[in-house]
Order: structure tokens, then sequence, then C-alpha cells
């Protein structure tokens, strides 16, 4: 056993000996005070019975190789093309509308995550993507909460996930931009939880002599982080029951779309998805559908190719309802899921990881050397006593920045922004074939935040001139 260890914590010692990870005491004597308290609190964290699971089901395991099991397709309600569904949609922004203006609708963003494909150094809603003024995502998403709020006259409280990996930056970005005009206290941050990657013998892996790695524990995360921060306790004070989901990374998003809303209050659902119709079978989304009869998502790297380029009679693709990780949460739905923790599965994924060796040294490896551990939020769904999922235009609602070129990139993002822009200006009389490029286009959540706003603004207005960025 190591020595120089206090009393109190001579207990999480005999706990890793037991667990067989004491290899990460293997530099004890040359750390300082202050990292061996580091080492400590970090271990003090870890779950290891859990770990040991992990490493038994998933990484040598049964449950090692993904989905198995029988894959069936998802209903969802079709985008409106008669006016009954005209009617229907029509009702469902009604009920949508009036439970923003009652309140009870919160924002939620997830941003745990690193964003390593798309090469940005920092928090991914820092990226600058708008086409004209070069906004950052974050300053986007901000300024179309606060077009809602003002909207329909109520405050609409903004929840941020992050992790330990972009916290602090990411705070001290919206400190520095005034909360980009909300108030500081409807945007309330918090952490999720981490977790060790274990090596292919299941050891903890060292990264630092007094740290092992981690990584955010996956945007299921999310749900036992709602209430572990007091987040759920403060959306209850707040008179709020309705979370509405997003991710950092959607350019297009409509935050809080009372038309999702209503549909979710209407058919009383607890828990329900967008997707868009998926054309391109080898499009990287993942896929809503049953597994052995539980709703879920289906990921696209676990779909077999036969899967995935399948067809109905009329063409289309048979796993069609690709699913752009946008939901609505009813808040007692979350504290129901997170009764005794995280209740959702766990998912392996073979990743390169940086290690010491054993002269010490940091390296990099060239390929997957050890495996990360995540959770994902639309395993959830087939918990849901009731759920709605929606299609919407992808035109309208989707376009991600995920990859630093090609496709689902700034460039693609900017390019539909901007189409976006002209569709919104040709709905409110504008023509923009005559006259110009409008390659640049932009227009602000906080001047029009939809497309009948902008034509609302620009009533009586023939000459756009004055709005030209
Ligand atoms: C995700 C979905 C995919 C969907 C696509 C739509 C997964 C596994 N896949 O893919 O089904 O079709 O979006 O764009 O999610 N995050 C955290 N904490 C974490 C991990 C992620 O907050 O621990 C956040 C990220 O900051 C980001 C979001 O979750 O906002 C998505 O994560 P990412 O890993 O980029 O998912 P994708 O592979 O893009």
């Amino acid at each position: 056993m190591i020595q120089g260890v206090d009393s109190n914590k001579q207990g999480l010692v005999k706990k890793i000996y037991d667990a067989e990870q004491d290899h990460i005491f293997r530099y004890w004597d040359e750390l300082d005070p202050t990292q061996r308290n580091n080492l400590l609190t970090q271990l003090e964290e870890v779950d290891f019975d859990l770990l040991t699971t992990l490493n038994s089901d998933l990484i040598h395991g049964s449950k090692k190789n993904g989905l198995a099991g029988n894959l069936e397709p998802a209903e969802f309600i079709k985008l409106p093309k008669t006016q009954d569904e005209e009617v229907r949609f029509e009702k469902a922004k009604t009920a949508g509308e009036e439970a923003l203006r009652a309140g009870r609708v919160a924002a939620f963003l997830v941003a745990g995550g690193q964003g390593s494909r798309l090469g940005f150094d920092g928090a991914k809603g820092k990226f600058p993507i708008s086409p004209v003024k070069n906004k950052t995502l974050f300053q986007l998403h901000a300024e179309k909460i606060l077009a809602s709020s003002k909207k329909y006259g109520v405050t609409i409280p903004w929840y941020i996930m992050t992790s330990l990996l972009n916290h602090a930056e990411t705070e001290t970005f919206f400190k520095e931009n005034d909360f980009f005009g909300l108030n500081s206290s409807d945007v309330v941050f918090f952490t999720q939880a981490m977790i060790p990657a274990l090596d292919p013998d299941g050891k903890l892996v060292m990264d630092a002599r007094d740290n092992i790695f981690r990584n955010p524990n996956g945007h299921g995360g999310s749900l036992a982080a709602l209430k572990t921060s007091g987040a759920l306790d403060d959306m209850k004070r707040r008179g709020i029951d309705l979370i509405s989901y997003f991710q950092v990374d959607n350019v297009l998003i409509k935050i809080c779309d009372p038309v999702f809303i209503g549909f979710h209050v209407l058919q009383e659902a607890e828990m329900s998805a967008k997707i868009v119709v998926k054309t391109d079978p080898a499009e990287k989304v993942g896929v809503v559908g049953f597994m052995d009869g539980e709703l879920g998502v289906i990921e696209y790297s676990d779909l077999s190719e036969a899967d995935e380029t399948a067809r109905n009679g009329d063409g289309s693709l048979k796993f069609q309802a690709g699913s752009i990780a946008i939901h609505i949460f009813n808040a007692e739905f979350v504290e129901r899921e997170t009764d005794g923790g995280l209740n959702l599965p766990w998912h392996l994924a073979h990743k390169k990881i940086p290690y010491l060796n054993e002269n010490g040294e940091l390296v990099n490896p060239e390929s997957p050397n050890a495996y990360k551990f995540e959770t994902f939020v639309f395993d959830a769904l087939g918990h849901a006593k009731s759920t709605v999922i929606l299609e919407v235009d992808r035109r309208e609602e989707f376009s991600p920045v995920k990859n630093a070129e090609g496709s689902d990139s700034p460039d693609t993002a900017r390019k539909d922004m901007v189409a976006q822009y002209k569709r919104w200006l040709q709905h409110a009389g504008h023509d923009l074939t005559k006259g110009g490029n409008h390659a640049k286009l932009e227009i602000s959540p906080l001047f029009a935040n939809d497309p009948d706003e902008l034509q609302e603004k620009l009533s009586g207005d023939k000459n756009l001139g004055d709005y030209w960025g």
C-alpha cells in the first residue's frame, strides 16, 4: 500500500487496490501534496463497480458488438400536405404558444462534448458562424431565446450543460459578452459527470503522473446532471414542466418551437423527438426505430448496409426517420428517469487515447488503444409512456456544424443560413432574383425569428437597402 495518505482516504486506497487499479499509484512517491490530492480527488468520483461491469460486459462480454436483434422503423407525424393536416399543425402551434406564454418551457442546451471533428480549439459554441456578422453558435442560440422570450412575453430560462473540458471557458465567454442580452440569472450553467476510459485489460489509463484520462459521460448524462445540479428544482421553482433540448452544433435550430411543443402537449407525451426524412442512405444521422421492440435511435454506425439501403415499395428508405437530436422532455419524466441515478445503457467506443508509456513518457497513439464509455439521451425514448416523433423541413431546421470541411461543415451551414434568409425574404414579398448577389445575407433573430415575423416587420417597406449588412 502507498504511504502518506490521510486516514480518511485509506478506504478509497483500499478500494483501488481491491479493484486491481493500483498501477495509478506508480508515480505516487514523486508527486507533491497538491498532485497527490488531485489524483485522489479524481479517484473519489470513480464508480469502480460500474467500471468492473463495463469491462466484463462491454469490452469482453457479449454486448461488445453493439446492436443485435430485430430492428424496425418507427412511424412519425409527416409534414402537412392536406388542408386537414395544416389545421392539425395550426392547432398544435396554438397549444405550443399557450404553453410558452404560460412560462412552462425552458431551453436546454447540451454543450459538454469535445467537438474534436471540427478541429476548433475551444468550446464549440464559441465557433463564429453567421454569414455576415460572424456571430458565434452561442450568440445565435441566445438571440433566438431572447426573441422568443419577447414574443411570448415571458422569461425562457436557458440551462446549459458543459463538462470539465469546457465549463470555465463557456461561462467566461458568456460573461465577457454580457450574456448576449439575456438576464444572467436566467442562464444556468452546470456540468455533467466524467467517466474514465479503460485499456483492453480493463485498466485505467494515465495521461499524466497525477491524472487519469476521463471523458464526459455522453449526452445521456444530461438527465442525471439536470437532477444533481439542482436545475430540475430550479425549473420547479419557476413553474417549468417542459424542457426543450437541443445540441450546440445546429445553426438552423428552432429553439422552443411552438408546433413541436404543441404536439407534445396535446398527445400527453413524456419525451418527443424531431426527425428529418433521410433520402441518402449514407447520411450520418441516427434513425428513430425499434430495437427488439423498444423505441430509440439506431446510430448510423450500428445500421448494417442492408438495413441502411433497404427501401419501401414506394422507393423511400425503410429506415428514414433521421434523428436531428431535438427533444422535449417533461420535467417529471426526467425526475423519474434519474431516480436512483443514471438509468441509461452504456455504449462503447474504441478510441485513440493519450497515455504514459513504461518510461513515463506521454504517447499519442496512431490507432485506437483504449475504450471510452458514453450514454445517449435518445435511449430514454423507450422509457417514455408516450412519444411524439415529428418530421420537420430539413432546409428550415437542420444544418449541423460537425466537420471542418465537406458535408456538415461551416461552409454548408453558412450556405444553408443564407438560403433560409432568402426564402424568408421571398415569403415577405421581396424578389431577390433581381439585382445584387446576396451571397452574404443575414437576418438577426432579434429582428425576425421566423418568416411570418419577417413579413410583418417588412410590410409596406419595399426598400431593403437599409437592412443589408
Ligand atoms: C449526434 C447523434 C446522431 C444525430 C446527430 C444529429 C449521438 C451519438 N449521435 O451525432 O444520432 O443524428 O447528432 O446532428 O449523439 N455532448 C455533451 N456531452 C457529451 C457528449 C456530447 O454535451 O458527453 C453534446 C455535444 O456537445 C453536442 C451533442 O451532444 O452538442 C452531440 O454530440 P456529438 O458527439 O457531436 O454527436 P454526433 O456524432 O454529431
